[in-house]
């Protein structure tokens, strides 16, 4: 099989690494990848959907796999399946789970599907009296994509009042922001819980945690997620089953009845609140970096999980996890998230210790290739990866492998997956 994975992070390499370990994968392509996707499969940049569809008939690929959000919001999905390709990714109607959270939100409270209690409004008035109303803190998120940043964490009644108004007038996220939604805090803590679905059946994969925050104890600003860890111990069997009775389900069985049968990994943002699992968010494509630790675990090969959920196929898919444990820690540029940094070359040093050169690998995100030396020139630049018989094994092995690799101005949280080793201690 041939196939197109688009996107260029850490989480479409690991995708690509999954995919290079499978026997009944020929080539693999990334559009546009980055500055070591290159060794792993054969870069190409293109920019319009309708001329990747022409290089995917051109050149005997099987199967697409999409993985940023932006591509299935503005509906390549559409444009492939209309001319009968197999691509990996929800409609761009179905994509408004994660592209419009106004959407999102009334399409929870139709389904009777557990969230927050929340008000949509594009009018700062209205926007005051519910905050009036709600206890603090209070949330405030704007409407449309905001790269990971249009949710404001309010703690005070004047912070949440005038995150509102800033969105409503356009200044914080343009046209994203004209509309907005404000709810209650949730307290609990937060899963990521991916169900790959071919628009019918669904397979639901092991639960991760992310780390948001830059920096230790979940302190800092938010960002795109700096590490992440699966399986949780933070999930049993009863929650799994309450998630997919309440979440999974009346999800896929709302698009269905809505005309967007949904085909794809569906990203369930959850928050446990006294052991009852609520919605904070969907996305419509794999979590990064949580990608990164699920693939490795992955035992099904890819090609086989991805193709047949794309050609509703999965109910023959018997899916297996191998019964380890992953750890994946990001090493971010020196001003990450703030700004982009100076590129700096990455050096790697020669690996002696048998267990971290067997048992770790790295996830390239934002590199790129300069004369041959290999340069972080991205944010969230790479990802240390550790597979092991427990969660602390394979944290050890992830920050073992942290300590080989260089560049200057390098920054990494080292206390992922702390919220695990607690509930095990
Ligand atoms: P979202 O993009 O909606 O997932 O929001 C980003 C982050 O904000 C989430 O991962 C949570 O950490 C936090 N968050 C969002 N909504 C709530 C809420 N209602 N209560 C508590 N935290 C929230
Ligand atoms: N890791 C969170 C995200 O991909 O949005």
């Amino acid at each position: 099989m041939n196939i197109l994975v688009i996107g260029s992070g850490g989480r479409e390499y690991s995708i690509g690494l999954a995919l290079r370990k499978d026997k009944n994968v020929k080539k693999i392509y990334f559009n546009p990848g980055n500055g070591k996707s290159d060794e792993i499969g054969i870069n190409i940049n293109i920019k319009k959907y309708e001329e990747m569809a022409d290089f995917v008939q051109n050149n005997n690929i099987d199967l697409t796999i999409v993985g940023p959000e932006v591509p299935l919001s503005e509906g390549i999905v559409d444009i492939f399946q209309k001319i009968g390709l197999a691509i990996f990714g929800p409609s761009k109607n179905a994509a408004r789970l994660e592209g419009s959270k106004v959407f999102m939100k009334n399409f929870l409270k139709k389904y009777n599907i557990p969230t927050a209690k929340y008000i949509e409004t594009s009018e700062t008035c209205k926007a005051n009296d519910f905050i009036d109303k709600l206890n603090t803190p209070i949330v405030v998120k704007a409407d449309g994509l905001c790269a990971g940043k249009g949710v404001i964490i309010a703690s005070t009644k004047k912070e949440a009042k005038e995150a509102s108004l800033h969105m409503l007038n356009g200044e914080s996220f343009g046209d994203a922001g004209k509309k907005i939604i404000i709810e209650e805090f949730l307290n609990g803590y937060e899963l990521s819980v991916f169900a790959i679905c071919d628009g019918e059946n669904y397979k639901i994969l092991p639960a991760a945690q992310d780390h948001k925050r830059l920096l230790d104890g979940d302190k800092g600003p938010n960002t795109g997620g700096m590490g992440a860890y699966a399986p949780t111990p933070l999930i049993n069997q009863e929650l799994y089953k309450k998630i997919e009775q309440r979440i999974v389900e009346p999800t896929l069985k709302g698009m269905k009845e809505m005309g967007s049968a949904y085909q794809g990994v569906l990203f369930m943002g959850i928050m446990v609140v006294d052991n009852e699992p609520m919605v904070l968010e969907y996305n419509v494509r794999f979590g990064d970096p949580e990608c990164e630790v699920l693939m490795p675990l992955l035992k099904t090969p890819a090609s086989e999980l991805f193709y047949k959920a794309a050609t509703n196929k999965l109910n023959e898919l018997n899916i297996e996890f191998y019964d380890k444990y992953a750890v994946a820690v990001v090493m971010a540029s020196e001003n990450y998230p703030y700004k982009s940094s100076k590129p700096s070359e990455i050096i790697i040093d020669t690996i002696i210790d048998e267990n971290i050169k067997n048992n770790t690998h790295i996830s390239y995100a934002g590199v790129s290739k300069i004369d041959e030396k290999l340069f972080a020139t991205g944010g969230r630049v790479l990802l240390c990866v550790g597979i092991g018989n427990n969660i602390k094994n394979a944290r050890e092995l992830a920050y073992g492998l942290c300590g080989q690799v260089h560049f200057a101005g390098k920054q990494f949280r080292k206390d992922i997956a702390y919220q695990a080793l607690k509930a095990l201690a």
